[in-house]
């Protein structure tokens, strides 16, 4: 444990009298002694969220006053950041697309670079409109953030969900009724897409493509804290794919849309599976979408109107 934690929390007693802003210069000067990469931004979500105070609120009135309980939620909170816990987890709750999303121990973390995958699916939506609402197969959606995001900016859209965690799929109801959009969703416990009735103009999917041996290699706030069957890939990381590409037969429509995220280096052979798969379910030539990295994050094909 860093020695910047404040003195008198090792006793259980947080100092007294800290207002919301001397709260946070604290816990972010712990945080910057333990080495956490984002100090600033993680002792601001933990007093926020310790507080039960908007971002808005803590830099309008740092003077606040803090109740003695507040401060040791927050002062456990920073003791668990410190300790390599993502604050995510910490709290219960991940931002995404601008929206708060329940997760849980049986959830993966959303990654701000998933975002990518909604950015593509949008343009791919807005390339081919459908006056009666566009259907939407997000395969492994895990806490929904990628379909609850869609529905919500997509009103006219419906979408099915699935997942081989049924207590993830819980979240994802939880979630889609957060969000407003449960009359639009509807969420399946099945193998990738088995069984799933219904064509779609667009599947979605990020699946767990890291290669099992690489699992351990992952920073502890990955490894330790999300869930393995969000994470593995199998002994290349691309398991998942040889599964949902040619599957798509059954479940997307001529003319519709597939968009897969992908893990370093696996652009290409992504690529060669849709290509392989061209002739048995006809997709177009792929294309591909970065990440604000600038890394090729998820790959996009059109199944052919005639196939
Ligand atoms: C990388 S996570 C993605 C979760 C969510 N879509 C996101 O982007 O944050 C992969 C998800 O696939 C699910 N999964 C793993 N194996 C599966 C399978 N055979 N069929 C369906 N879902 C599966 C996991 O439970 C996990 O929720």
């Amino acid at each position: 444990m860093n020695s910047r934690l404040p003195s008198s929390t090792a006793n259980g007693m947080p100092d007294s009298g800290l207002s919301a802003g001397a709260l946070y210069r604290e816990l972010a000067a712990s945080l910057r002694a333990s080495g956490t990469p984002t100090p600033e931004l993680d002792a601001r979500l933990i007093v926020c969220y310790a507080l039960g105070i908007s971002h808005e609120t803590l830099v309008a009135e740092p003077e606040r006053r803090t109740s003695l309980p507040a401060r040791q939620t927050a002062f456990s909170y920073a003791k668990r950041r410190c300790a390599h816990e993502p604050v995510s987890r910490i709290v219960g709750v991940r931002e995404f697309r601008g929206l708060d999303f329940k997760i849980t121990p049986d959830t993966l973390d959303p990654r701000p670079d998933t975002e990518t995958v909604i950015d593509a699916s949008l343009e791919v939506l807005g390339s081919a409109p459908r006056p009666e609402g566009h259907r939407i197969l997000d395969i492994g959606t895990g806490s929904g953030c990628i379909l609850v995001s869609l529905l919500h900016e997509v009103g006219s859209a419906t979408g099915v969900g699935t997942d081989i965690s049924e207590r993830a799929l819980c979240v994802a109801r939880d979630n889609a009724s957060r969000h407003g959009v449960t009359q639009r969703a509807r969420f399946v416990c099945t193998s990738w897409s088995t069984g799933v009735a219904g064509s779609h103009d667009l599947v979605v999917s990020n699946p767990p493509y890291i290669a099992t041996g690489a699992i351990a290699d992952l920073a502890p706030d990955v490894y330790a804290y999300d869930p393995r069957s969000a994470l593995d890939g199998g002994s290349d990381g691309l398991d998942a794919y040889r599964a949902i590409i040619p599957a798509l037969r059954e479940c997307l429509v001529p003319g519709g849309w597939v968009v897969l995220e992908v893990g370093a280096g696996q652009a290409e052979a992504v690529c060669n599976m849709l290509a392989t798969t061209a002739k048995a379910v006809g997709f177009e030539k792929p294309c591909h979408w970065r990440d604000l990295a600038g890394h090729v994050r998820c790959i996009g094909a059109r199944r052919s109107p005639s196939a």
